[in-house]
């Protein structure tokens, strides 16, 4: 059976690493149907779109979403990111954001961990504005929106997936001594799904107090829950503590498939080494073994992880990088 997945290339290193990706997914056998949309920085600059309803209306019939990156200097910052970005998350409802990582010390065997980051609430959701602006008494707020469906649908995703895997543990992250209505509501939601999951043990950690874990022992963790801006914050830390930013995956979830979801490598468009067939595929290709996992090819998806583990000692170019994942997985 083939999939229907829309590829959002985009722009910068986008347009380079997403080739990889399909390249590699062709060569573990599994069919796609592909559909491209010519989107992000540059199209913006062409003729002022940055997505429409009727493109989101479109993707609703697909199993999946494939992005590169989006986003360049050429458009002013927020642009793209909430035209583009956020109102597929939020128009899709792409509540979780699953980011894993591999963290190997110098001297022993790799540890997987995996931040769930929630993905449509909290600071993204644009709560807030301007009051009096541009003048001197000017004033600007920007809230946090959390409800208890939205927390707990997130938290009860984490929840499950703990629960699935070998180490079955838990770590909520948040800050409830200072974000003391957001943090107990995060905190009550958090404790009242853990009765419904015995076999799971819970730790909590203030976001800061989580930022040294991660750099000095992020072997102490499994899965890890936490609120969409310090999720967003914590994995662009999980990418430097294990082998860095070009290896780091993501999946813009709707677990309920009321829609498809988006798989994108966590690196950004790179503007300043795009179109020099340098950047690292390795992410573009560990999100299209996300994908894979969520189509239910999952056979495929370890094939594809275990081609990229033996890749990502090496050096080489995009394309190289992309070869060798390729030969891999085929033999
Ligand atoms: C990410 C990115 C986005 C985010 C930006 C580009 C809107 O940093 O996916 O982590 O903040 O979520
Ligand atoms: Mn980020």
């Amino acid at each position: 059976m083939s999939h229907r997945i829309g590829v959002i290339a985009g722009d910068g290193i986008g347009a380079e690493v997403i080739p990889e990706a399909l390249k590699v997914i062709a060569a573990a056998g599994v069919s796609l149907d592909t559909v491209d949309y010519d989107l992000g920085a540059h199209r913006y600059v062409v003729d002022g779109v940055v997505l429409t309803d009727e493109i989101v209306d479109e993707w609703r019939g697909l199993d999946a979403l494939l992005l590169g990156a989006v986003g360049g200097p050429e458009v002013p910052p927020g642009v793209i990111e909430r035209g583009l970005l956020l109102k597929m998350r939020f128009d899709l409802d792409l509540y979780v954001n699953q980011r894993p990582f591999v963290y190997t010390p110098a001297d022993g065997e790799g540890h997987d961990f995996v931040v769930i980051r929630e993905n449509t609430e909290g600071t993204y959701a644009g709560e807030g504005g301007f009051l009096r602006k541009g003048t001197p008494h000017e004033i600007a707020t920007q809230g946090s929106v959390n409800t208890r469906f939205g927390v707990e649908r997130c938290v009860r995703y984490a929840f499950e997936l703990a629960s699935s895997r070998p180490a079955k543990h838990l770590t909520l992250v948040h800050k409830t001594n200072v974000l003391t209505f957001a943090g107990d509501l995060w905190q009550r939601t958090f404790d009242a799904v853990a009765a419904e999951f015995p076999d799971v043990r819970t730790d909590y950690q203030h976001v800061d107090a989580a930022c040294i874990h991660f750099v000095a022992n992020p072997a102490q963790y499994d899965v890890i829950v936490t609120d969409n801006l310090f999720g967003d914050i914590l994995t662009d830390l999980g990418g430097v503590v294990s082998g860095g930013i070009g290896l780091a995956s993501s999946g813009n979830l709707n677990p309920d498939r009321t829609g498809p979801s988006m798989f994108e490598p966590v690196h950004g468009s790179a503007p300043d080494i795009a179109g020099q067939n340098k950047a690292n595929p390795l992410a573009a290709i560990l999100s299209a073994a996300m994908m894979l996992d969520f189509l239910g090819e999952g056979d495929a998806a370890d094939r594809v992880r275990a081609a990229c583990a033996e890749v990502s000692s090496r050096t080489g170019s995009t394309t190289e990088l992309g070869d060798a994942v390729a030969a891999l997985v085929t033999a």
